[in-house]
């Protein structure tokens, strides 16, 4: 293969590690279409060992992506191994990547193991990963703070085992991109047989410098993978983003010279389905898919864009698929024309039963909204209601009455198992009172951690957009609402925290 530089695509795995980025099976397929029309080469699909919920997760995605290679991340045990080898089944390629910590402090206080015994494990889960596929990532864990003689001992071995991809974890984000660049190249140059295997970056964003730190495994190491996630999605401070590297790599090619597999124009719409999905709202000036990325407000840089483009932007934005928000559909738009669009945004609903709930609730916002944008498309189909007979809780109607003076006070009516029930409130806004009302009814206990609103396109005529983040027990979800009322739009994005709060999470941590 000539100079490429592999992309594999870590959102549904260590993405949805991220405090209630937890998605549901069928999100996590649309998820995966949408990266395969990107022309993501490695989709990560999931930990199939951590859960039931997850196997059949990337068992789904296995058997219907067919243009990627579709991997499960696996510790380094028989058990795990065999469970990512039978969910992963169905693909037209498949990967297993198994991870065992190396660095003396997660040998010693995690897995209180020594490092004989790592070196035995490693080597052993490959091997027996290898005779169930032909295609093994091995990872140290923390590999980036690993001793390096150590590390060399531990490759060395896997790679004669039979890994075909070794890949380099900044697994706390603790890198300097120029130290980091020249670990991976060590390795490679102190490694005998590391020739024999793709050499590939994981960086955590901790210190902000994932996506620099990766770039210089590429480039000072001689990496030819990247990890990375859609809006650089992730535990803690998160991943490395897969547009900002993309988007490097194609912006610098006389720097990088490296080619890419991905179809660019496809970014923005994965950037909104992620965002949509999972609730984390992307900050506006996020390189490539902000909503600032490539605005010009100053005179100046306006003038100059105007005269030539090129005086102030180093990227076009449509080659990441930002269009001027154009109206894509009305009140008299038919059922086809809905159902096409769909398609050309990458979204394929499962069955009739919700394209026709997605269908009645595009016409329903055609009535009271008139311009209906790609957004408003996008946030329609991640709205529960199209699945909603599956859900516990569902929201029905809402009327609220709020005056100066007065204390606000609002009404919901939504189902519990099918069963409408109403319940009332006040609070110290119409929200509040509605979020109340809902509560007084369902008592979750759940407390709210985060509570957010987006205009999803821009003015007071667009819907607005609420994430509602709730914690209880211990688990963080994160339930997404929209309407052009954002009063409803929270209660819709209340209940669907309530939701995900409800379906019981038998999940294993990755890093445990
Ligand atoms: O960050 C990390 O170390 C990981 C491994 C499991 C690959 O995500
Ligand atoms: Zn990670």
């Amino acid at each position: 293969m000539a100079d490429k530089l592999i992309i594999f695509d870590t959102t549904l795995r260590d993405g949805e590690q991220s405090p209630g980025a937890s998605m549901t099976r069928d999100e996590k397929l649309r998820i995966a279409r949408q990266l395969e029309r990107l022309k993501v080469d490695v989709i990560e699909a999931g930990f199939a060992a951590s859960s039931n919920g997850d196997f059949e997760a990337v068992q789904l995605i296995a058997n219907t992506i067919k243009d990627s290679t579709i991997c499960s991340l696996s510790r380094a045990n028989d058990r795990d191994i065999s469970r990512a080898a039978e969910a992963l089944k169905g693909a037209n390629s498949a990967r297993i990547h198994t991870f065992i910590a190396t660095s003396a402090l997660h040998m010693e206080k995690k897995l209180r193991m020594t490092p004989d015994q790592v070196f035995e494990q490693a080597k052993q889960s490959v091997r027996f990963a290898r005779n169930l596929v032909a295609d093994v990532e091995f990872s140290p864990e923390d590999g980036y703070r690993s001793d390096v003689d150590f590390l060399c001992r531990v490759l060395e071995a896997v790679i004669a085992e039979g890994a075909t991809t070794i890949n380099v974890p900044d697994t706390v984000g603790y890198a300097i991109p120029e130290l980091y660049g020249e670990f991976i190249r060590t390795l490679r140059e102190r490694i005998p047989n590391s020739d024999k295997a793709i050499w590939s970056v994981h960086c955590h964003n901790d210190l902000g410098m994932a996506v620099a730190n990766s770039l210089a495994g590429v480039k000072i190491g001689g990496a030819r993978q990247v990890e990375c996630t859609i809006n650089g999605l992730g535990e803690r401070a998160g991943n490395c983003s897969l547009e900002e590297i993309v988007m490097a790599v194609k912006t610098r090619k006389d720097y990088f010279g490296l080619e890419l597999g991905i179809d660019a124009k496809h970014i923005l719409a994965a950037s909104r389905m992620v965002s949509q999905t999972t609730g984390f709202v992307v900050q506006p000036n996020k390189a490539v898919v902000g909503a600032n990325a490539f605005a010009h407000a100053s005179g100046i840089h306006q003038d100059g864009v105007l005269k030539a483009r090129d005086t102030y932007e180093i990227m076009r934005a449509e080659d990441v698929g930002w269009t001027a928000n154009k109206i894509v559909l009305g009140k008299l738009s038919g059922r086809n024309a809905f159902k096409q669009r769909l398609q050309e945004l990458g979204v394929q609903l499962e069955s009739e039963a919700e394209i026709n709930a997605a269908f009645a609730r595009f016409k329903e916002l055609a009535d009271r909204k008139s311009d209906i944008f790609d957004e408003d498309i996008l946030a329609l189909v991640s709205d529960e209601s199209v699945t909603q007979d599956k859900e516990q809780f569902c929201f029905v109607s809402l009327s609220q009455h709020s005056e100066t003076g007065e204390r606000p006070h609002a009404a919901v009516v939504f189902t519990v198992a099918g069963k409408e029930v109403k319940s009332s409130s006040d609070g110290n806004g119409p929200v509040d009172a509605s979020l109340k009302a809902i509560e007084s009814h369902v008592k979750s206990g759940a407390e709210m951690v985060l509570y957010s609103v987006n205009a999803i396109s821009g003015s007071t005529e667009s819907q607005g957009e609420v994430t509602v983040r709730l914690q209880n027990s211990g688990r963080v979800v994160n339930g997404v609402g929209s309407d052009p009322d954002i009063v409803v739009a929270s209660a819709k994005a209340y209940l669907s925290a309530l939701n995900k709060l409800q379906s019981k999470s038998d999940r294993v941590a990755a890093q445990g």
